[in-house]
This record gives C-alpha cells, sequence and structure tokens, in this order.
C-alpha cells in the first residue's frame, strides 16, 4: 500500500528513502570533553539508521567550544573532530539513512551540566570544566550564570564558527547541516526581545534581531554548495508574552529562504525557563502548518509524533513534509519498520541480517 509516510522527500541532493526523520537529540556522551564522538554515537546513531528511517539529523554540535550546551556535547570547531564523524556518516549511509548534523551555540544556556547521569542542574563551575558563557545581552537564563554581551566582532566570529564548521560537514558526508535558531540558545537569544536588549544593528526591530541567523544561513549556503540541503530549526513561539512569536518566525522563514535556506524545522520555547507549555500529542504540528501555509517553505514537524497515524495524518493534511520522531525512536529504534507494518507497507529495506525478523 502506498502511504505519504513511506514516500521518498528530495530537497537538493538529498533523496529520504521515508519521510521518518530523527531530530537532534544531545547524547551528552562526549567522555573526553573535547567534542570527539565516542563509541557510543556510532552505535545509537547506527542502531536509528538500521531501524528504517528516511534520515538522521545528529544532535546539537557546537561551532566552538564556548557553545556547548554541557562538556559532553559534540563539536566540530576542528578536523579531527571532521575526521571522526565521516565513519560515521558512512554507516548511516550503508543502512540506507541520509545524513544531517545540526550545527549549534548554546550562547548564554552554554557550559551547563549533562541531563543524566548528574543529579546537580545549572551551570558548571570553572573548576569543574566550565566556562564563561556568551549572548546577546548580558541577561541571565534563569537558574543559570549571567552570560557576556557579544561586541561585533564577537558576532563576526560566531558567523564565521558556523560556516567553518558546516565546510567540515560536508567534507564528513553529511547531506544537509542544520542551524540550531531554537530552543534558547544563541541564535534564538538575538531573535527574542525577552533576551535581546541591544540597540545596535543586532537588535531592536525584527529585521536587526534576525541579522545573526541571515548572516548564518548566508554563510553555510556559501560553504555548502547547491548539494547539500540547508534546514533551519526556530522555536516559532516563546509561550510568553512580549516574546518571539509565531508572526515574527514566518518574516523570518521568508528572509532566509531568500538566503538559501531550504526548510524549516518548526520547534518552540526554550528561551523562558517559567513558560507554560501546552505540551500533548502533535502540539507543535500547528505551527509547522502554519509556517507552510504562509511561506510555502517545506517544513518538518516534530513534537509527541510517536504513533503510525498520527505521522500519516501529518503529512496528508498538508502540516508538514516530514515527521521527526524523537523521544519514541529512543523507546524503539526500529519504529520506522513497525510503522511499516501497521500501515501496510511492505519495504524493501531493513537490515539484511535480521531479514527474517522483519519478512
Ligand atoms: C534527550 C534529548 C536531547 C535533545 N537534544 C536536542 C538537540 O540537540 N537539539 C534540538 O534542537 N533539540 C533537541 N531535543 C529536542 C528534540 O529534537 C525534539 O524536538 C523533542 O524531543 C520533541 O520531539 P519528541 O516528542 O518526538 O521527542 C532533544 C530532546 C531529547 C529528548
Amino acid at each position: 500500500m502506498d502511504r505519504a509516510l513511506f514516500s521518498p522527500f528530495t530537497l537538493r541532493g538529498m533523496t529520504t528513502r521515508n519521510r521518518i526523520w530523527v531530530p537532534p537529540m544531545c547524547q551528552y556522551s562526549s567522555e573526553s570533553r573535547d567534542g570527539m564522538p565516542a563509541a557510543w554515537h556510532l552505535v545509537h546513531l547506527g542502531s536509528l539508521a538500521k531501524g528504517g528511517v528516511g534520515a538522521i539529523i545528529l544532535e546539537a554540535t557546537a561551532v566552538v567550544p564556548e557553545g556547548r550546551i554541557s562538556p559532553e556535547d559534540l563539536g566540530l570547531w576542528n578536523d579531527a573532530q571532521r575526521d571522526a564523524l565521516a565513519p560515521i556518516v558512512s554507516f548511516l549511509h550503508d543502512q540506507g539513512a541520509a545524513a544531517g548534523i545540526q550545527l549549534a551555540h548554546a550562547g548564554r544556556k552554554a557550559s551547563t551540566y549533562r541531563a543524566w547521569g548528574e543529579t546537580r542542574r545549572g551551570s558548571v563551575p570553572l573548576a569543574e570544566g566550565g566556562w564563561p558563557t556568551v549572548a546577546p545581552s548580558a541577561v541571565a537564563f534563569e537558574g543559570l550564570e549571567t552570560p557576556r554581551e557579544l561586541d561585533v566582532d564577537g558576532i563576526q566570529a560566531v558567523v564565521a564558527a558556523f560556516a567553518a564548521a558546516a565546510r567540515r560537514a560536508v567534507d564528513a558526508g553529511f547531506d544537509m547541516v542544520e542551524i540550531h535558531a531554537a530552543h534558547g540558545y544563541l541564535l534564538h537569544e538575538f531573535l527574542s526581545p525577552l533576551s535581546n536588549r541591544r540597540t545596535d544593528a543586532y537588535g531592536g526591530s525584527l529585521e536587526n534581531r534576525a541579522r545573526i541567523v541571515l548572516e548564518a544561513v548566508e554563510a553555510v549556503r556559501a560553504e555548502i554548495g547547491p548539494d547539500v540541503a540547508l534546514l533551519v530549526r526556530f522555536s516559532a513561539t516563546d509561550w510568553t508574552p512580549g516574546g518571539w512569536t509565531p508572526q515574527e518566525t514566518e518574516q523570518v522563514v521568508r528572509w532566509a529562504a531568500e538566503r538559501g535556506a531550504d526548510m524549516i524545522d518548526v520547534s518552540t520555547g526554550g528561551n523562558v525557563a517559567t513558560a507554560t507549555i501546552p505540551a500533548g500529542p502533535g502540539y507543535q504540528v500547528p505551527f509547522a502548518a502554519a509556517i507552510r501555509a504562509a511561506t510555502g517553505m517545506p517544513t518538518a514537524a516534530v513534537g509527541m509524533i510517536d504513533q503510525a497515524y498520527q505521522a500519516e495524518q501529518v503529512l496528508i493534511t498538508g502540516q508538514a513534509d516530514v515527521v521527526l520522531v524523537g523521544r519514541e525512536m529512543m523507546r524503539d529504534p526500529h519504529f520506522a519498520l513497525r510503522a511499516a507494518r501497521q500501515l501496510g507497507v511492505e519495504l524493501d529495506y531493513g537490515p539484511g541480517p535480521y531479514a527474517r525478523a522483519f519478512a
């Protein structure tokens, strides 16, 4: 049976075998604390690839050391990291999955304890391997250290670091690059008036607050060439009065499209610790649908999409072009193979050595 979820999707030079993708999910598992991937990354990502997904977007990967959320984050600020990621990308390709990577700078939410195996929360002290953070303005995220305001040279250095990391991503074999402009990290901090109090060319008007994002899009596009797809992940709302809004997101999406972005990964929240978020099945899908309708840009929907028919519904109602399945993928790395069975789709792929289990 034909199903939208199992139809191929083409973006630039990449065609994914279906429309179930894995969103970026930090593993906080670079135990060497130098941004290098570990055996865990190959096993974790490899298991998702053999589970039949169309594409996997690797976790938030820092473009500079001080851009890591935690000391255990991945990085792509040097060539050794590029060379260590290349065999992982190659394995994902061998298993039939396309590979993307989310390039990130955590801004004022950097230098925090990792989210597992650690009871402490908040900023890691300098004595324990933490570092001073930077942001558009010296405004702290609740519970974290106050960041230093970036000057214009600092902003330009961040843009250049995104471009350099994107170059390394292409050289490592990635099919797509995603710029992380969501979840209250550095680029989102510039977008939102709640975290951006600047009065120079990078603050104030929407155009000014969006400037660093658009410069990053343009710089990354110039590095990755015509075949590699460029996604941007936005939080479509701060869920807070006076904060970032869906309407502003739509305008910035139009500007990003003009500068070479191909697709928008639509999430929400993350910039305000106290925001009330009405989480529930598919709760962020309407934001992806609105952006797709208003701008004509392809969208990826994400957030509590964990059922095959639910995912199919998102696509056939024209709300998004692909669905991203996160936590359910960790619960069941074979989610895509299971979804195919549930939807009555016969696949001609799946891990060869497991053929007898899926016949
Ligand atoms: C363990 C974990 C790590 C995450 N890391 C990232 C990340 O690196 N970058 C990002 O944009 N979102 C990250 N997220 C958010 C996911 O990409 C996704 O948007 C979210 O989990 C909602 O989708 P789901 O309900 O299918 O899990 C993470 C989520 C989880 C559970």
